[in-house]
Protein backbone atom coordinates (compact mmCIF):
# COMPACT_ATOMS: atom_id res chain seq x y z
CA UNK A 1 0.00 0.00 0.00
CA UNK A 2 1.09 3.42 -0.38
CA UNK A 3 0.29 6.22 2.10
CA UNK A 4 -0.41 10.27 1.73
CA UNK A 5 0.54 11.93 5.01
CA UNK A 6 -1.99 14.19 6.38
CA UNK A 7 -1.64 17.99 7.43
CA UNK A 8 -1.51 16.53 11.01
CA UNK A 9 0.71 14.06 9.77
CA UNK A 10 -1.61 10.96 9.98
CA UNK A 11 -1.17 8.25 7.57
CA UNK A 12 -3.74 7.62 5.26
CA UNK A 13 -3.47 4.95 2.46
CA UNK A 14 -4.64 5.83 -1.04
CA UNK A 15 -6.46 3.17 -2.44
CA UNK A 16 -9.73 2.11 -0.48
CA UNK A 17 -13.12 1.30 -1.35
CA UNK A 18 -16.35 3.39 -1.22
CA UNK A 19 -19.86 2.15 -0.12
CA UNK A 20 -22.10 4.47 -2.08
CA UNK A 21 -25.65 2.75 -3.10
CA UNK A 22 -24.80 -0.65 -1.67
CA UNK A 23 -27.21 -2.04 0.36
CA UNK A 24 -26.11 -3.73 3.60
CA UNK A 25 -25.53 -7.04 2.69
CA UNK A 26 -23.68 -5.91 -0.24
CA UNK A 27 -21.78 -3.54 1.42
CA UNK A 28 -20.78 -6.08 4.23
CA UNK A 29 -19.46 -8.69 1.45
CA UNK A 30 -17.76 -5.79 -0.27
CA UNK A 31 -16.05 -4.64 2.39
CA UNK A 32 -15.21 -7.89 4.18
CA UNK A 33 -13.93 -9.51 1.04
CA UNK A 34 -11.67 -6.01 0.30
CA UNK A 35 -9.98 -6.09 3.08
CA UNK A 36 -9.44 -9.60 2.83
CA UNK A 37 -7.51 -8.57 -0.19
CA UNK A 38 -4.94 -6.03 1.38
CA UNK A 39 -7.43 -2.94 1.35
CA UNK A 40 -7.59 -0.39 4.41
CA UNK A 41 -9.46 1.92 3.88
CA UNK A 42 -13.38 2.31 3.90
CA UNK A 43 -15.18 5.14 3.19
CA UNK A 44 -18.97 4.97 4.13
CA UNK A 45 -21.99 7.67 5.08
CA UNK A 46 -24.68 8.02 7.63
CA UNK A 47 -26.40 8.94 4.20
CA UNK A 48 -25.48 5.40 2.95
CA UNK A 49 -27.45 3.68 5.89
CA UNK A 50 -24.81 0.87 5.95
CA UNK A 51 -22.33 1.75 8.57
CA UNK A 52 -23.70 -1.64 10.65
CA UNK A 53 -22.96 -3.18 7.87
CA UNK A 54 -19.58 -2.10 7.39
CA UNK A 55 -18.94 -2.70 10.72
CA UNK A 56 -19.83 -6.04 9.94
CA UNK A 57 -17.74 -6.46 7.28
CA UNK A 58 -15.07 -4.95 8.71
CA UNK A 59 -15.45 -7.27 12.40
CA UNK A 60 -16.03 -10.11 9.42
CA UNK A 61 -12.84 -9.69 7.82
CA UNK A 62 -10.61 -10.56 11.05
CA UNK A 63 -8.44 -7.70 9.68
CA UNK A 64 -7.60 -5.54 13.36
CA UNK A 65 -9.70 -2.30 13.54
CA UNK A 66 -6.15 -0.23 14.08
CA UNK A 67 -5.31 -1.36 10.47
CA UNK A 68 -8.26 -0.26 8.92
CA UNK A 69 -8.85 2.94 8.17
CA UNK A 70 -12.93 4.23 8.88
CA UNK A 71 -14.04 6.95 6.89
CA UNK A 72 -17.65 8.18 7.18
CA UNK A 73 -19.97 11.53 6.94
CA UNK A 74 -22.38 12.98 9.21
CA UNK A 75 -25.01 13.99 6.90
CA UNK A 76 -27.26 17.49 7.87
CA UNK A 77 -29.96 16.12 9.65
CA UNK A 78 -27.42 15.08 12.80
CA UNK A 79 -25.30 18.64 12.44
CA UNK A 80 -27.23 19.94 15.34
CA UNK A 81 -27.77 16.22 17.11
CA UNK A 82 -25.33 16.59 19.94
CA UNK A 83 -25.13 12.74 20.02
CA UNK A 84 -24.59 12.46 15.79
CA UNK A 85 -20.96 11.19 16.81
CA UNK A 86 -21.58 8.80 19.25
CA UNK A 87 -24.53 7.51 17.39
CA UNK A 88 -22.27 7.14 13.95
CA UNK A 89 -19.77 5.67 16.03
CA UNK A 90 -21.98 2.64 17.75
CA UNK A 91 -23.63 2.09 14.52
CA UNK A 92 -19.99 1.40 13.18
CA UNK A 93 -18.98 -0.78 16.01
CA UNK A 94 -15.89 1.07 17.08
CA UNK A 95 -14.91 4.26 19.70
CA UNK A 96 -12.93 6.51 16.82
CA UNK A 97 -12.95 7.17 13.23
CA UNK A 98 -10.14 7.26 11.12
CA UNK A 99 -11.98 10.52 9.14
CA UNK A 100 -15.21 12.01 10.12
CA UNK A 101 -17.09 14.46 7.73
CA UNK A 102 -20.05 16.87 7.00
CA UNK A 103 -21.44 15.01 4.08
CA UNK A 104 -23.02 18.36 2.56
CA UNK A 105 -23.39 22.18 3.27
CA UNK A 106 -26.90 22.22 3.69
CA UNK A 107 -28.63 23.08 6.66
CA UNK A 108 -26.68 23.94 10.45
CA UNK A 109 -23.28 22.81 8.82
CA UNK A 110 -21.53 25.25 10.70
CA UNK A 111 -22.80 23.60 13.77
CA UNK A 112 -22.23 20.02 12.06
CA UNK A 113 -18.25 21.65 11.52
CA UNK A 114 -17.86 22.42 15.29
CA UNK A 115 -19.13 18.83 15.90
CA UNK A 116 -16.03 17.24 13.67
CA UNK A 117 -13.96 19.68 16.06
CA UNK A 118 -15.46 18.28 19.21
CA UNK A 119 -14.91 14.88 17.95
CA UNK A 120 -11.24 15.59 16.65
CA UNK A 121 -9.90 17.28 19.85
CA UNK A 122 -11.92 14.06 21.99
CA UNK A 123 -9.88 11.61 20.00
CA UNK A 124 -13.34 10.38 18.82
CA UNK A 125 -12.21 11.50 14.82
CA UNK A 126 -8.44 11.06 14.28
CA UNK A 127 -9.01 13.67 10.79
CA UNK A 128 -11.90 15.53 9.49
CA UNK A 129 -12.99 16.65 6.20
CA UNK A 130 -15.29 18.16 4.37
CA UNK A 131 -17.31 16.48 1.53
CA UNK A 132 -19.37 18.83 -1.44
CA UNK A 133 -18.12 21.90 0.18
CA UNK A 134 -16.26 23.56 -3.35
CA UNK A 135 -16.48 27.39 -4.15
CA UNK A 136 -18.35 29.69 -1.61
CA UNK A 137 -18.60 27.10 1.26
CA UNK A 138 -15.19 26.52 1.59
CA UNK A 139 -14.56 30.41 1.09
CA UNK A 140 -16.74 30.77 4.17
CA UNK A 141 -15.60 28.03 6.43
CA UNK A 142 -12.38 29.32 5.72
CA UNK A 143 -13.08 32.14 7.97
CA UNK A 144 -14.55 30.08 10.72
CA UNK A 145 -12.77 26.95 10.98
CA UNK A 146 -10.89 26.58 14.28
CA UNK A 147 -9.04 23.49 13.05
CA UNK A 148 -8.60 23.06 9.67
CA UNK A 149 -9.82 19.91 7.72
CA UNK A 150 -7.23 17.29 6.63
CA UNK A 151 -9.80 16.40 3.50
CA UNK A 152 -11.86 17.52 0.93
CA UNK A 153 -14.16 14.81 -0.63
CA UNK A 154 -15.68 15.78 -4.06
CA UNK A 155 -16.10 14.60 -7.43
CA UNK A 156 -13.19 14.34 -9.56
CA UNK A 157 -11.92 12.25 -12.16
CA UNK A 158 -10.48 13.00 -15.61
CA UNK A 159 -13.08 14.76 -17.37
CA UNK A 160 -13.31 16.99 -14.28
CA UNK A 161 -9.88 17.61 -12.21
CA UNK A 162 -10.91 20.09 -9.19
CA UNK A 163 -8.58 22.81 -11.21
CA UNK A 164 -9.84 26.13 -9.41
CA UNK A 165 -10.23 23.90 -6.04
CA UNK A 166 -6.86 22.75 -6.26
CA UNK A 167 -5.12 25.94 -5.61
CA UNK A 168 -7.22 25.99 -1.92
CA UNK A 169 -6.18 22.95 -0.62
CA UNK A 170 -2.52 23.34 -1.82
CA UNK A 171 -2.89 26.56 0.48
CA UNK A 172 -3.68 24.43 3.48
CA UNK A 173 -2.15 21.32 2.95
CA UNK A 174 -6.15 19.47 2.31
CA UNK A 175 -6.28 16.84 0.67
CA UNK A 176 -8.33 15.50 -2.08
CA UNK A 177 -10.63 12.47 -2.04
CA UNK A 178 -12.07 11.91 -5.33
CA UNK A 179 -15.73 10.65 -5.53
CA UNK A 180 -17.17 9.04 -9.16
CA UNK A 181 -13.28 8.17 -9.41
CA UNK A 182 -14.33 6.23 -12.35
CA UNK A 183 -17.17 8.56 -13.66
CA UNK A 184 -19.68 6.13 -11.98
CA UNK A 185 -19.00 3.78 -14.62
CA UNK A 186 -19.66 5.87 -17.59
CA UNK A 187 -18.62 3.70 -20.19
CA UNK A 188 -17.74 7.59 -22.72
CA UNK A 189 -14.76 7.99 -19.55
CA UNK A 190 -13.61 4.37 -19.22
CA UNK A 191 -13.35 3.91 -23.46
CA UNK A 192 -11.39 7.03 -23.58
CA UNK A 193 -8.62 5.62 -25.99
CA UNK A 194 -6.19 7.07 -24.12
CA UNK A 195 -6.86 4.75 -21.26
CA UNK A 196 -6.85 1.48 -23.97
CA UNK A 197 -3.32 2.32 -25.18
CA UNK A 198 -1.77 3.02 -21.77
CA UNK A 199 -3.50 0.20 -20.42
CA UNK A 200 -1.68 -2.15 -23.26
CA UNK A 201 1.70 -0.35 -22.69
CA UNK A 202 1.63 -1.27 -18.62
CA UNK A 203 -0.87 -4.41 -18.97
CA UNK A 204 -3.64 -2.98 -17.06
CA UNK A 205 -7.45 -2.05 -17.52
CA UNK A 206 -8.63 1.11 -18.49
CA UNK A 207 -10.21 1.77 -14.81
CA UNK A 208 -6.42 0.85 -13.68
CA UNK A 209 -4.96 3.39 -15.27
CA UNK A 210 -7.75 6.18 -14.68
CA UNK A 211 -7.28 5.15 -10.10
CA UNK A 212 -3.46 5.09 -11.17
CA UNK A 213 -3.88 8.95 -12.49
CA UNK A 214 -5.92 9.43 -9.56
CA UNK A 215 -2.48 8.16 -6.90
CA UNK A 216 0.22 9.98 -8.62
CA UNK A 217 -2.38 13.58 -8.61
CA UNK A 218 -1.61 13.15 -4.74
CA UNK A 219 -5.39 12.03 -4.70
CA UNK A 220 -7.22 9.60 -2.66
CA UNK A 221 -9.85 7.12 -4.33
CA UNK A 222 -12.17 5.34 -3.42
CA UNK A 223 -14.09 3.27 -6.36
CA UNK A 224 -16.91 1.50 -5.46
CA UNK A 225 -18.20 -2.00 -7.07
CA UNK A 226 -20.20 -5.35 -6.17
CA UNK A 227 -17.77 -7.06 -8.05
CA UNK A 228 -15.13 -8.70 -6.38
CA UNK A 229 -12.76 -8.80 -9.81
CA UNK A 230 -13.24 -5.64 -9.86
CA UNK A 231 -12.66 -4.66 -6.35
CA UNK A 232 -9.10 -6.97 -6.72
CA UNK A 233 -8.47 -4.63 -9.83
CA UNK A 234 -9.06 -1.50 -8.39
CA UNK A 235 -6.68 -2.15 -5.43
CA UNK A 236 -3.98 -3.46 -8.21
CA UNK A 237 -2.54 -0.32 -9.23
CA UNK A 238 0.23 0.41 -7.28
CA UNK A 239 3.16 -1.44 -9.53
CA UNK A 240 3.44 0.94 -12.13
CA UNK A 241 4.05 4.75 -12.68
CA UNK A 242 2.74 6.61 -15.41
CA UNK A 243 5.29 9.13 -16.58
CA UNK A 244 5.05 12.61 -16.67
CA UNK A 245 3.86 13.40 -19.99
CA UNK A 246 1.07 10.62 -19.17
CA UNK A 247 -0.26 12.35 -16.61
CA UNK A 248 -0.32 15.53 -18.14
CA UNK A 249 -2.23 13.49 -20.97
CA UNK A 250 -4.18 12.44 -19.03
CA UNK A 251 -5.23 15.78 -17.04
CA UNK A 252 -5.55 17.08 -20.83
CA UNK A 253 -8.71 14.81 -21.03
CA UNK A 254 -10.21 17.47 -18.61
CA UNK A 255 -13.44 19.11 -19.53
CA UNK A 256 -15.18 20.46 -17.19
CA UNK A 257 -18.02 18.07 -17.01
CA UNK A 258 -19.37 16.73 -14.12
CA UNK A 259 -21.71 13.82 -13.38
CA UNK A 260 -23.69 15.31 -10.90
CA UNK A 261 -24.53 18.63 -10.66
CA UNK A 262 -26.03 19.87 -7.17
CA UNK A 263 -28.81 22.65 -6.99
CA UNK A 264 -29.57 24.67 -4.27
CA UNK A 265 -33.00 23.30 -4.22
CA UNK A 266 -31.42 19.77 -3.48
CA UNK A 267 -29.43 21.89 -0.48
CA UNK A 268 -32.72 22.75 0.74
CA UNK A 269 -34.30 19.15 0.38
CA UNK A 270 -30.86 17.28 1.54
CA UNK A 271 -31.42 19.68 4.95
CA UNK A 272 -34.75 18.05 5.45
CA UNK A 273 -33.94 14.12 4.69
CA UNK A 274 -33.36 12.06 7.80
CA UNK A 275 -32.14 8.80 6.79
CA UNK A 276 -34.03 5.79 8.07
CA UNK A 277 -30.88 3.78 9.89
CA UNK A 278 -30.48 0.13 9.98
CA UNK A 279 -31.91 -0.90 13.35
N1 LIG B 1 -19.32 12.55 -0.76
C1 LIG B 1 -20.23 12.34 -1.67
O1 LIG B 1 -21.20 13.11 -1.82
C2 LIG B 1 -20.12 11.13 -2.55
C3 LIG B 1 -20.89 11.02 -3.70
C4 LIG B 1 -20.75 9.89 -4.49
C5 LIG B 1 -19.85 8.90 -4.11
N2 LIG B 1 -19.10 9.03 -2.97
C6 LIG B 1 -18.11 8.00 -2.54
O2 LIG B 1 -17.28 7.69 -3.66
C7 LIG B 1 -17.32 6.29 -3.91
C8 LIG B 1 -17.10 6.02 -5.38
O3 LIG B 1 -18.16 6.52 -6.16
P1 LIG B 1 -19.09 5.57 -7.05
O4 LIG B 1 -18.97 4.18 -6.54
O5 LIG B 1 -20.43 6.15 -7.07
O6 LIG B 1 -18.49 5.75 -8.49
P2 LIG B 1 -17.20 5.14 -9.23
O7 LIG B 1 -16.28 4.50 -8.28
O8 LIG B 1 -16.67 6.22 -10.12
O9 LIG B 1 -17.87 4.08 -10.20
C9 LIG B 1 -18.48 2.92 -9.72
C10 LIG B 1 -18.93 2.17 -10.95
O10 LIG B 1 -17.78 1.73 -11.67
C11 LIG B 1 -17.82 0.33 -11.85
N3 LIG B 1 -16.46 -0.17 -11.63
C12 LIG B 1 -15.79 -0.23 -10.45
N4 LIG B 1 -14.57 -0.76 -10.65
C13 LIG B 1 -14.47 -1.04 -11.98
C14 LIG B 1 -13.46 -1.62 -12.78
N5 LIG B 1 -12.29 -2.01 -12.26
N6 LIG B 1 -13.70 -1.77 -14.10
C15 LIG B 1 -14.88 -1.39 -14.65
N7 LIG B 1 -15.89 -0.83 -13.93
C16 LIG B 1 -15.68 -0.66 -12.60
C17 LIG B 1 -18.79 -0.20 -10.83
O11 LIG B 1 -19.47 -1.33 -11.33
P3 LIG B 1 -19.26 -2.82 -10.70
O12 LIG B 1 -20.05 -2.87 -9.43
O13 LIG B 1 -19.74 -3.69 -11.79
O14 LIG B 1 -17.78 -2.97 -10.46
C18 LIG B 1 -19.76 0.97 -10.65
O15 LIG B 1 -20.77 0.91 -11.65
C19 LIG B 1 -18.69 5.88 -3.36
O16 LIG B 1 -18.82 4.50 -3.16
C20 LIG B 1 -18.76 6.68 -2.10
O17 LIG B 1 -18.02 6.05 -1.06
C21 LIG B 1 -19.22 10.14 -2.20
Amino acid sequence: MEYVTLNNNLECPVVGIGTYMLAPADAENSVREALKMGYSLVDTANAYVNERAVGRGIKASGINRDEVFISTKLWPSEYENSNAVDETLARLGVDYVDLLYIHQPAGNWLAGYRQLEKAYREGKAKSIGISNFEGKYIDELQTKWEIVPQFIQVEAHPYFTQKELRKILDKYDIRLMSWYPLGHGDKSLINEPLFAALGEKYGKSSAQIILRWHTQMGFVVIPGSRNTAHIRDNLNILDFTLTDEEMDEISGLDKDQRYYHRTDEQLDQFAMWHPQFEK
